[in-house]
């Protein structure tokens, strides 16, 4: 028995901000963002939160799935920017949607975040421990861009992407992954300081920063390896593979795994042109738009692939069902 992905769903917040847009903010162009990364817009929440967001993409997934919300034994929100530390996105999202019987929990693990939920849920559903999961990548990133830093507020969006898991046959084929602390450093958001009556630490930046060649360089090693780790486990070649879904990050790194993975661009679907990097939402929202667009068959090879702070990384293979 495996685990198989039944049904997606995605939310974006409304406001689209161009390129053009950002020039008004910060000193950038749209040239330089086009040319540096592909983005061209990302949508930015106004009204929006990752609880709303998050809600909208797992009312979508359930549906496409065809399940009721009482038959999920576990739901997993991948974020990095929750509303709040308790309680968590996945509690909300469960009252909302009424998902009585389900555990609920969040996972921090960067952009990774949504793929490192679908291995987790595939681990309680391939062991017999519960029958269906709901797995959602959701940010509200701009919340935590410093707007007057323009080597990252450019790069990133808010959005939601879900994805039901469900016991089957056929599905999910192998997982791969990992983490390196020790080059964390490279991509950090700092949170409130410890402060008590007995300590008092300085303020941490609340806003991202990034080594952003160093982060590109991990990046372009990276997901040309967990994509050839997928493949070498499992006997397949990369001709065997329809599509390959990776974090959208960035264009550039994008082709440089495609040169690497000596495989043809047009399998490596991207929309980070309209939405930049949305995180932990990335691949899910990326999936929901596959699964959408009618271009996958029933037994598909597919290859997901993120990298992101922690550093982390992870990969999954699967047949489509
Ligand atoms: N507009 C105009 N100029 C800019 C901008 C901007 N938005 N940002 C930086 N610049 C300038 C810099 O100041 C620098 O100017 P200088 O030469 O006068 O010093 C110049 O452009 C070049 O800057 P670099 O940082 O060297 O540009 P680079 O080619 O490395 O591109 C980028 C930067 C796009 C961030 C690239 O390094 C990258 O994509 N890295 C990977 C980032 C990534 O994938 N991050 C997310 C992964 S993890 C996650 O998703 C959470």
């Amino acid at each position: 028995m495996t685990s198989a992905i039944l049904g997606t769903g995605k939310c974006l917040p409304k406001k689209i901000v161009t390129n053009d847009d950002l020039s008004q903010i910060v000193d950038t162009n749209d040239a330089w963002i086009r040319e540096r990364t592909g983005i061209q817009t990302r949508h930015l929440a106004t009204s929006e939160t990752t609880e709303t967001l998050s809600i909208e993409a797992a009312k979508q997934a359930l549906e496409a799935a065809q399940i009721a919300p009482e038959n999920l034994g576990l739901i997993i929100v991948a974020t990095l920017t929750p509303d709040g530390s308790m309680p968590n996105t996945a509690c909300k999202v469960q009252a909302a949607i009424g998902a009585k019987n389900a555990m609920c929990y969040e996972i921090n693990a960067a952009c990774s975040g949504f793929i490192y939920g679908l291995q987790t849920a595939h681990a309680f559903i391939s062991s017999g421990i519960l029958s269906y999961a709901l797995i959602i990548g959701a940010e509200t990133l701009s919340k935590i861009m410093d707007w007057k830093d323009r080597s990252t507020c450019v790069l990133f969006g808010d959005g939601a992407g879900a994805a039901v898991l469900g016991a089957s046959e056929k599905g999910i084929i192998c997982l791969d992954g990992g983490a390196d602390g020790s080059k964390g450093g490279v991509l950090t958001c700092g949170n409130a300081p410890l402060c008590n009556p007995y300590t008092k630490h300085p303020a941490s930046n609340p806003y991202v920063e990034m080594d952003g060649q160093e982060v590109f360089k991990f990046a372009v090693r990276k997901i040309p390896a967990i994509v050839n780790n997928l493949l070498e486990k499992t006997d397949h070649t990369i001709d065997d593979l329809s599509c390959i879904l990776l974090h959208q990050a960035n264009q550039r790194i994008i082709q440089s795994a495609a040169k690497r993975l000596h495989a043809d661009l047009d399998i490596f679907p991207m929309n980070l042109d309209k939405y930049g990097n949305t995180s932990a939402a990335s691949v899910a929202i990326l999936l929901d738009e596959v699964a959408r667009s009618g271009k996958l068959s029933k037994g598909d090879l597919i290859a997901l692939a993120g990298f992101g702070g922690g550093l982390t990384w992870a990969g999954l293979l699967l047949e489509w069902v």
